[in-house]
C-alpha cells in the first residue's frame, strides 16, 4: 500500500461518514482502479474494524453493501470478514434508511495539513475533530448539523491563525461548535460561542466536552479540559445593546447566518452594535461589562441573558487592541436574501468586503468530496 495519501483519505472520509460513494471512490484510487483484496484488508482494519460499537451502525451497514456489491460486480473475491459482519447487519438491522428523523452521530472532520504542499504523498498533521451531529439538515436540527460555510470558516481560521491567536472572538449561530473548537486550537484568547436555540447549544457543549474543552457551567476545570469556552443562548431578536457592547470582542463571526429573511434584520442590528468603533472599542474602566450587568434591562424574557452576563464579566479583562471585525462566510442560495442582507448592512452604516478571491484557506478538507469549496463565499465586515 504505497498510497500514503490515498489511505488517509479513505480513512478521513469514512470517520467523517462521507457519502458511501465518495469512500468507494477513495477506495478505488487506493487500488489504482479497483477495490483489490489488499484494499479490502486495509478498509477492514483502519476503517470497519475500529467503527464497530461506534459508528452509526447504518452508515456502516450501507457502506458494507456498497463495497460488496461493488467487489463482487468485478469478480474479485471478498473477504470473508467483510461478509460475515454484513449478515450480522442483515439480522440485527432490519431498517435500510441510513437518515431517518433526526438521527445524531458521531463524525469526525479530520482537517490534514501537509508539511510540504508540492509533494503529494509528503507526511500530513492531522486535527481530528469528533462532532456529534444530525444527519438530517432539515426537520428543525439546523443547528445540529455541520454547515459547509462552518468548514470554510473552520479553513480560515486553521489557515490563518495569528488573525485569531490572542484575541476575544464570537460567533453567532455557532451550531454544532467547530468554528470554536478551531479558534480554541489557534489560541484565541477567549472564545464565546452562542446560538438561539436551546437542543443546538446543548448539543454544542457536548461537542466541546468531547474536544476536551469545558464549559462555563462544568466542574472546576480539571486538567483534561485544556481550553474554556463560553456558550451563550443569544437569539439575536433578544441581545441587549448594552450587553453587547459589553462583551469587548476583537472578532465576530458567523457562518452560513444569512438565510432567513425575517432574522436577517435582528443579525444586522447585532453586528452594527458589536462593530460600533465608537462604543465598543473606547472601553473605559466602569463602561463596558460593568454597565451592561448594573442595567435595568427586564432579563425575564427566556432570552439567555444570565448567560450573557457571566460571559462578559469574565471576558472583561481582555479587551480589544483594534477597532472590532466580523468574517461572516457563506453559500448564496438565494439572492434576493443576500441582496436583502447587503441592503441592511449599507443602511447600518457597515462596510463590506468580500474576500472570496483575496483570503483563500488552504484546503485542508481534501477528502471530503461533499464538500463544495467553489460555492463558498468570506465577508468581512466592519464599522464605516
Ligand atoms: C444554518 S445553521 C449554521 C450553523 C453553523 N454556523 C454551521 O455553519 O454549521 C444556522 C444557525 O444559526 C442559528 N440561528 C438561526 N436563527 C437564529 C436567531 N434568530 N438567533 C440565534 N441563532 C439563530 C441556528 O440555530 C443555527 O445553529
Amino acid at each position: 500500500m504505497e498510497n500514503q495519501t490515498a489511505g488517509l483519505h479513505l480513512v478521513s472520509a469514512f470517520l467523517a461518514m462521507e457519502p458511501t460513494d465518495c469512500v468507494m471512490s477513495h477506495a478505488r484510487s487506493l487500488g489504482g482502479g479497483s477495490v483489490t483484496v489488499d484494499v479490502q484488508r486495509f478498509i477492514w482494519d483502519h476503517c470497519i474494524s475500529k467503527a464497530i460499537g461506534k459508528c452509526h451502525a447504518p452508515y456502516l451497514k450501507n457502506f458494507l453493501k456498497k463495497l460488496i456489491l461493488e467487489i463482487e460486480s468485478n469478480r474479485d473475491d471478498v473477504l470473508d470478514e467483510l461478509y460475515e459482519l454484513y449478515s450480522e447487519f442483515m439480522i440485527s438491522l432490519k431498517d435500510d434508511n441510513t437518515v431517518k428523523g433526526n438521527v445524531r452521530a458521531l463524525k469526525y472532520i479530520s482537517f490534514l495539513f501537509p508539511d510540504d504542499a508540492n509533494c503529494e504523498d509528503a507526511m500530513v498533521r492531522k486535527m481530528v475533530v469528533p462532532l456529534h451531529c444530525s444527519l438530517n439538515m432539515l426537520e428543525g436540527d439546523t443547528g445540529c448539523s455541520i454547515w459547509p460555510a462552518s468548514l470554510f470558516l473552520s479553513e480560515f481560521i486553521l489557515s490563518f491563525p495569528d488573525m485569531f491567536s490572542s484575541k476575544t472572538c464570537f460567533e453567532v449561530g455557532s451550531g454544532v461548535g467547530l468554528v470554536g473548537i478551531c479558534l480554541s486550537h489557534v489560541k484565541a484568547s477567549k472564545v464565546i460561542l452562542s446560538d438561539g436555540d436551546l437542543s443546538t447549544l446543548s448539543n454544542m457543549k457536548l461537542n466541546l466536552k468531547m474536544n476536551q474543552m469545558s464549559t462555563e457551567d462544568d466542574e472546576p476545570v480539571t486538567s483534561e479540559f485544556l481550553d474554556s469556552v463560553k456558550c451563550l443562548h443569544l437569539p439575536w431578536e433578544c441581545a441587549s445593546e448594552s450587553i453587547l457592547q459589553g462583551l469587548k470582542l476583537d472578532i465576530i463571526l458567523g457562518a452560513d447566518v444569512i438565510y432567513d429573511p425575517l432574522c436577517l434584520p435582528h443579525l444586522v442590528r447585532m453586528l452594527s452594535i458589536l462593530l460600533d468603533k465608537t462604543k465598543s472599542s473606547s472601553r473605559l474602566p466602569g463602561v463596558g461589562c460593568g454597565g451592561a450587568i448594573g442595567s435595568s434591562h427586564d432579563y425575564s424574557d427566556g432570552c439567555g441573558s444570565h448567560d450573557v452576563v457571566a460571559a462578559c464579566s469574565s471576558a472583561g479583562n481582555a479587551g480589544p487592541t483594534e477597532h472590532p471585525m466580523a468574517y461572516i462566510s457563506s453559500v448564496i442560495r438565494n439572492a434576493n436574501t443576500f441582496d436583502h442582507f447587503l441592503a441592511l448592512v449599507n443602511e447600518a452604516n457597515l462596510a463590506i468586503t468580500d474576500l472570496t478571491g483575496t483570503l483563500q484557506p488552504a484546503s485542508l478538507l481534501p477528502y471530503m468530496q461533499s464538500y463544495n469549496r467553489s460555492s463558498m463565499r468570506l465577508f468581512k465586515l466592519s464599522s464605516k
